[in-house]
């Protein structure tokens, strides 16, 4: 069974290569951001609060957070797997996700802060689908449109640099514990992020099959 968090900094290619697996797996990809953003997008009273929350770079509260995951979980789709991308985020989260599901690879993808901020002032995303492209490394075939679904590609809100470096604050105070945790378990592996994002993947690969 193919139960893979995904956990590193940010625009260190989580999406983008939990995007490939699902392809490659014939699973789901369950992103906790993706998931709040379609709640802001929808105008919810959870999307009020996300909004408010993400776009000045703080997390989402842990009881909403692992509550949303639970029921995601919980749905057909995931009956024979998934990849989680952005969840857990900190130990706590780790510890509840324990008392709900069994993880097979705990994937961490490394790269350096100054990649990060490149990677991310570069990175487009679709209004419509989530579909996340890069001016240099993954640019659409026409100019701010999306290759899957002719959306609108915009910035994500989040990505102003004043929130990107308390977002990797954030990462390094709370998420990086998640390495000490899943080594523990046996299941962790880190993976270097710099290569492109093909090299990423086969690297990736070459860990799960
Ligand atoms: P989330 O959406 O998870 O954002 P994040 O963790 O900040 O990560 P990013 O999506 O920015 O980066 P990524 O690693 O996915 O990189 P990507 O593939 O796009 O969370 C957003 C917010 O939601 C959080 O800040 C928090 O508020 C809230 N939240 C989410 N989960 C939560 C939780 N569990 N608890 C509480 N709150 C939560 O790639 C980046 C760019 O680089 C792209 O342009 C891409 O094309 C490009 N790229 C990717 N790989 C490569 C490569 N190898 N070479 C060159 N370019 C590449
Ligand atoms: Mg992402």
């Amino acid at each position: 069974m193919k139960n893979i968090i995904i956990f590193g900094p940010q625009g260190s290619g989580k999406g983008t290569q939990a995007d490939i697996l699902s392809d490659k797996f014939s699973i789901p990809h369950v992103s906790t951001g993706r998931i709040f953003r379609e709640e802001i997008k929808k105008g919810t009273e959870l999307g009020k609060k996300a909004d408010e929350l993400i776009n000045a770079g703080n997390l989402l509260p842990d009881d909403i957070t692992n509550e949303i995951v639970k029921n995601r979980l919980l749905e057909k789709d995931c009956k024979n797997g998934y990849i989680l991308d952005g969840y857990p985020r900190d130990i706590a989260q780790a510890e509840y996700f324990d008392t709900i599901a069994k993880i097979s690879h705990a994937l961490e993808i490394w790269i350096p802060d100054k990649i990060s901020v490149e990677r991310i002032n570069k990175r487009r995303t679709c209004q419509k689908c989530g579909e996340v492209f890069h001016l240099e490394f993954n640019p659409p075939k026409k100019t701010n449109t999306c290759d899957e679904c002719g959306g609108e590609l915009t910035t994500r809100k989040d990505d102003k640099k004043e929130w990107i470096k308390k977002r990797l604050e954030i990462y390094h105070s709370r998420t990086e514990n998640l390495i000490d945790y899943y080594k523990n378990k046996n299941i962790y592996h880190k993976i270097d992020g710099r290569p492109g994002i093909d090299e990423v993947a086969k690297n990736i690969l070459e860990i799960i099959k």
